[in-house]
């Protein structure tokens, strides 16, 4: 398994672009199935989970192939309509797959998705909402078999705005006969990507990003070329590297209308934050403590950020009482941090860090995808030498993270 050694003390300087996003494209890979022929995807992340996406895909019957960074999904003639437990156990946001199947071939036989780092995973926000749409839905022996009976067009309310299941909702919507309505749909820039890609294979969807989306199904969708949206989780991943070592980065891609409360916590840390062109981050002393930082569906402070904010919280000036509202179990990576000397401790959904001045390099193991990420953070502002391993959670996410640090400076190499 491949491991990150990490020589801790480098400030962080130079300006890239920061990768395609994960969470829009995986939806976006999965809408590709609603049509029958070819859609070009530029600015693909070479990320893990992507490959994953593609294996679903060869599985259904379509042909893929990436080059660099544009992804061609080829789906002529794809009949496919499950998609084996070995690939589901990979990711959990295969089950947003579901929709798109459903709609091209009528049936789904998927195995739930494996709880995952992060707690539980319930699907029945997901469950519900097709089942109201007139979908047939069985969970027997572990497996989801699901028949689609006659669309029943519907004003959907969910009870919390999960963003896979907004999107299942719009991929099984897309080509119906008839309008479905989501209210209190998820808000995330993600969700806009989505739409935005349906839209250009020519279905009739308005208002992503607010949370009633309104979606008028069409008879036919067709092929198109479409280039994702920026990362916004990897852009504040680097943001709050440079925030932590000191430094000056530019990321001359970065969407900075993504990340507006993220970049409001740096500005309180003490970062010099510049969005007219691209992003771009200035730190020149100790990051100093936030009072308190609560994680919310967007706009609200991203969840996936919190591990990374909270590893950079490490070395701030200050304490900080962290709230977790939307998983149960997001702080596995914080015993590692304390065993590189941090003063993190956690009670259930909340965690408070004292800022030390400096951490330790240590031997650490990432436990899941932004947990490692964090970890990534403290070995390159901490004392000595640090050992990240398991880092196949960073690669589902983070396209080759440690030449983008080194790129900036950073003293980081990839062990096979
Ligand atoms: C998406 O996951 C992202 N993944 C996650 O990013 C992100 O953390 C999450 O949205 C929240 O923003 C992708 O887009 C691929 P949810 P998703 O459905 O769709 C509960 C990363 O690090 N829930 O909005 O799974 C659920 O348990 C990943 O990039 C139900 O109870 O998130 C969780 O507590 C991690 N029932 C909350 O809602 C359901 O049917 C948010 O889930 C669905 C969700």
């Amino acid at each position: 398994m491949d491991s990150l050694r990490i020589c801790g003390g480098r400030r962080l300087n130079g300006k890239f672009n920061v990768q395609g996003s994960k969470n829009a494209v995986l939806p976006i890979l999965a809408a590709a199935y609603l049509q029958d022929g070819c859609c070009i995807i530029e600015n693909c992340p070479r990320i893990a989970d992507v490959f994953t996406a593609a294996e679903i895909l060869e599985e259904l019957g379509a042909k893929t192939s990436l080059k660099e960074n544009t992804m061609i999904v080829d789906t002529t003639g794809a009949s496919g309509c499950e998609i084996s437990d070995r690939v589901m156990g990979k990711m959990r946001s295969s089950v947003m797959f579901l929709g798109a199947i459903l709609n091209r071939m009528g049936c789904a036989k998927i195995s739930r998705p494996g709880g995952c780092d992060l707690g539980p995973r319930p699907v029945d926000i997901h469950v519900r909402s097709l089942e109201k749409l007139g979908v047939r839905i069985s969970a027997q022996q572990g497996y989801l078999y699901c028949k689609a009976e006659e669309y029943l067009p519907s004003v959907l309310t969910l009870i919390f705005p999960s963003v896979g299941a907004t999107e299942n909702v719009m991929l099984y919507c897309a080509k119906q006969k008839g309008e479905t309505l989501i209210i209190n749909a998820a808000r995330e820039p993600e969700i806009v990507d989505l739409q935005n890609f349906l839209n250009q294979m020519g279905a009739d969807i308005r208002g992503a990003g607010s949370d009633v989306i309104r979606i008028r199904g069409v008879e036919k969708l067709h092929g198109c070329t479409y280039a994702v949206m920026p990362d916004r989780i990897a852009a504040a991943t680097y943001a709050l590297s440079c925030t932590a070592c000191g430094g000056d980065i530019l990321m001359e891609n970065a969407e900075s209308g993504h990340m507006r409360i993220v970049l409001s916590v740096l500005e309180d840390m003490g970062a010099e934050v510049l969005a007219d062109e691209g992003l771009r981050i200035k730190m020149n002393h100790r990051p100093k403590a936030v009072e308190m930082i609560k994680t919310l569906p967007y706009p609200g402070f991203p969840t996936d950020v919190q591990p990374i904010l909270t590893a950079c919280l490490t070395c701030a000036e200050g304490t900080t009482v962290i709230s977790e509202t939307m998983f149960e179990n997001r702080y596995k990576y914080a015993e590692e941090l304390i065993r590189m000397g941090a003063d993190v401790t956690i009670d259930g959904r909340s965690a408070v860090v004292r800022g030390r001045n400096k951490l330790q390099g240590a031997a650490v193991q990432a436990t899941d995808l932004r947990g490692g990420a964090a970890l990534v953070l403290a070995g390159l502002c901490a004392d000595g030498e640090s050992t990240v391993q398991h880092i196949g959670y960073i690669d589902r996410g983070y396209e080759a993270i440690e030449k983008v640090l080194a790129s900036l400076g950073g003293n980081i190499q990839r062990r096979t």
